[in-house]
């Protein structure tokens, strides 16, 4: 058997035992193989967490950043970007919206804004804990203390991702900042009692075929329960407005490893996936995927959001968002997960 049909082989009965050769040879797979590689991930998907897909309203409140991520079409002193912020109230307000819909986790996103103060912040974060719902954050890097005032204003969950595993790009990438920090970040997150999210880019320029197999080795060294992995498109506005964009295909076999890598993870269908394809999200809950966020950022802000040009969604409201999310789950014949979504891997007190 080649390199591939063994490490598929093993991922079949021991997904655990997976080498760093094993998720490289699987990473590799080509047009004859992906199928394969796609419908183990699928059963695994089925067998660990069933046929429920996870829903997460996002609400993207602010776009200030103090990074200056190369490919980031936030980045401070990106031109051409409309800034705004919203007020603690008319979060609540999209919040309560979410709720009222039914959506049972609310994502709050935003730059690196250091206008939202730790009171600030956890005020917003109890107000939303009282429409029972868990509450994810993913405003960057804060201090430990900061980050522990959440969890005690009710913050369930934390998003930080990794982006790339490869030390070298992520200092290029991200100016100022390293990859040891992050991972730091990371594990602080995972004792703080948070639910950790990593994740990254596929396609990265300068990124190799070793790297992702790295990427997907590290979120199992950390044990997040969230891995988001996303094409990286290019925004002409960044110094990286030139380089190509990463895969449907590529980005597609990397989240049927991660399932494989990660069987329990909580794997979204990224809207990234969904802007370069509008089949993107579809087939990648058809790969291992079982999470999907619709936006519910009030439609006036949304073309201000803009990480990356064309993101899927801007012209909708949040209605029209969940609902789409509602009838793609559908028409997969999968069903939306009642709960709040937390990680199976542990029995998290809800
Ligand atoms: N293409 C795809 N994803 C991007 N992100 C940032 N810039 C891009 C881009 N150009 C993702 C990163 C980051 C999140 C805010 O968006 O993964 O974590
Ligand atoms: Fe800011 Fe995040 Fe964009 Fe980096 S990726 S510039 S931290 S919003």
């Amino acid at each position: 058997m080649d390199l591939f049909g063994e490490a598929l082989a093993k991922a079949e009965s021991d997904c655990r035992g997976l080498s760093f050769e094993d998720v490289t040879a699987l990473l590799g797979a080509g047009e004859v193989e992906r199928p394969r590689l796609y419908a183990l991930a699928d059963r695994v998907r089925s067998r660990r967490l069933g046929e429920e897909v996870h829903l997460r309203g996002i609400i993207e409140f602010s776009n200030y950043c103090t990074g200056t991520c190369l490919y980031c079409g936030l980045r401070s002193g990106g031109e051409r970007v409309h800034r705004y912020r919203m007020e603690p109230a008319e979060i609540l307000e999209a919040a309560g919206e979410a709720a009222g819909m039914g959506l049972k986790t609310i994502v709050l996103q935003s730059g690196e804004d250091p206008f939202y103060t730790v009171k600030i912040l956890s005020g917003v974060i109890s107000a939303i804990k009282k429409l029972d719902v868990a509450v994810t954050l993913s405003v960057g890097v804060r201090t430990p203390e900061e980050l522990r005032a959440f969890r005690e204003a009710g913050a369930d969950r934390y998003l930080l991702k990794h982006e790339t595993a490869d030390p070298a790009l992520f200092a290029r990438l991200r100016p100022g900042t390293t990859l040891a920090d992050r991972v730091g970040s990371l594990r602080l997150l995972k004792r703080l009692g948070y639910q950790a999210g990593s994740g990254g880019m596929v396609g990265l320029p300068g990124q190799t075929a070793p790297s992702v197999a790295r990427d997907l080795l590290l979120m199992r060294d950390l044990d997040v329960e969230m891995a988001g992995l996303g094409p990286f498109i290019p925004h002409p506005g960044t110094p990286l407005g030139g380089s190509p964009a990463g895969s449907l295909e590529m980005t597609l076999t990397v989240l049927a490893v991660a399932r494989l890598v990660m069987p329990e993870v909580h794997l979204p269908a990224t809207t990234a996936l969904g802007t370069i394809d509008p089949r993107g999200r579809g087939l990648a809950l058809r790969c291992g995927a079982n999470v999907i966020m619709p936006n519910v950022t009030p439609r006036r802000y949304r073309s201000h959001y803009s990480i990356y040009p064309g993101k899927t969604g801007v012209d909708r409201d949040p209605y029209a968002s969940v609902r789409e999310m509602r009838l793609l789950i559908e028409s997969l014949g999968r069903r939306e997960a009642a709960g709040y979504g937390h990680s199976p891997k542990k029995a998290y007190s809800e």
